[in-house]
């Protein structure tokens, strides 16, 4: 049985890896805060997946994460995916300190958090995946708040993956371009959805990148809209 920790699941790119993979040897901890909607992708996956935990924590707060950490418990994970993320896109004049406070809860402690716990259990062979962005390595206008949180991310996951190969568990980052899901309802400006790849397509990803074999690790995957990203 391989135990399955998947972060910010009820929606959106969480979602999507969530179904792709569910299978019948897989115990998926699925954590987001809306109980209605994970409670729905708990509905969906359990057929397809040898159990399925509902973990319901505000990450954005310090004992949510420790909350999280203490309901995951001491068994160890064979894969952490570090996906919820908030975006508060505006000029950087405009965000708060509480917004900025938030990204740094959701975006960085809360990986590292999770890494800090979990990783140094996994067995040899396991993953951690942080679901990143273009955006964390490219600044955009507007975005000040979201660059700063994924390029940090990016910094304390390229030092983490050395650390963790002499016991040979593989950080996979992910860097997908502008993907259709709910977290562009709140983004002010025009966003054409057909222009985004899909939340299926970067779960794909994750997928193939997991199924190398244990000694290869396929580090790096960015996503882009082949017709140019927006
Ligand atoms: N969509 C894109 O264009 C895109 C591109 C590159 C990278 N990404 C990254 O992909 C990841 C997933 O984004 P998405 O597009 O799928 O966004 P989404 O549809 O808005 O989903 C975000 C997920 O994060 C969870 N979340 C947000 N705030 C949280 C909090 N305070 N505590 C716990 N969970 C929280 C949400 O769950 P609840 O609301 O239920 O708590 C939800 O499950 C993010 O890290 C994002 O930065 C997205």
């Amino acid at each position: 049985m391989k135990r399955y920790l998947i972060t910010g699941a009820s929606r959106g790119i969480g979602r999507a890896i969530a179904e792709k993979l569910a299978g019948p040897d897989v115990e998926l901890l699925l954590h987001a805060r809306d109980t209605v909607a994970l409670a729905e992708v708990c509905k969906a996956v359990k057929h397809h997946c040898a159990r399925v935990v509902r973990l319901i924590h505000d990450l954005a707060v310090p004992s949510g994460v420790s909350d999280l950490i203490d309901q995951v418990g001491k068994k160890p994970l064979d894969l952490l995916v570090n996906n919820a993320g908030i975006a508060i896109v505006k000029p950087f004049c405009e965000i708060t300190s509480v917004e900025w406070e938030q990204t740094v809860g959701v975006n960085i402690t809360a990986p590292f958090l999770l890494m800090q716990r979990f990783a140094g259990q996994m067995p040899p062979g396991s993953s951690v995946v942080n679901i990143l962005s273009i955006a964390a390595k490219t600044a955009f206008a507007n975005w000040s708040a979201y660059c700063m949180s994924k390029f940090a991310l990016e910094g304390f996951s390229q030092s983490v993956r050395d650390e963790l190969r002499e016991h040979r568990i593989r950080v996979l980052n992910i860097y997908p371009a502008a993907t259709n899901t709910e977290i562009w309802d709140d983004v002010t400006g025009d966003w054409p959805r057909e222009k985004m790849i899909s939340a299926e397509e970067v779960a794909s990803a994750v997928a193939y990148a997991l199924s190398r074999p244990d000694n290869v690790a396929v580090e790096n995957i960015t996503l882009s809209n082949a017709a140019g990203n927006l």
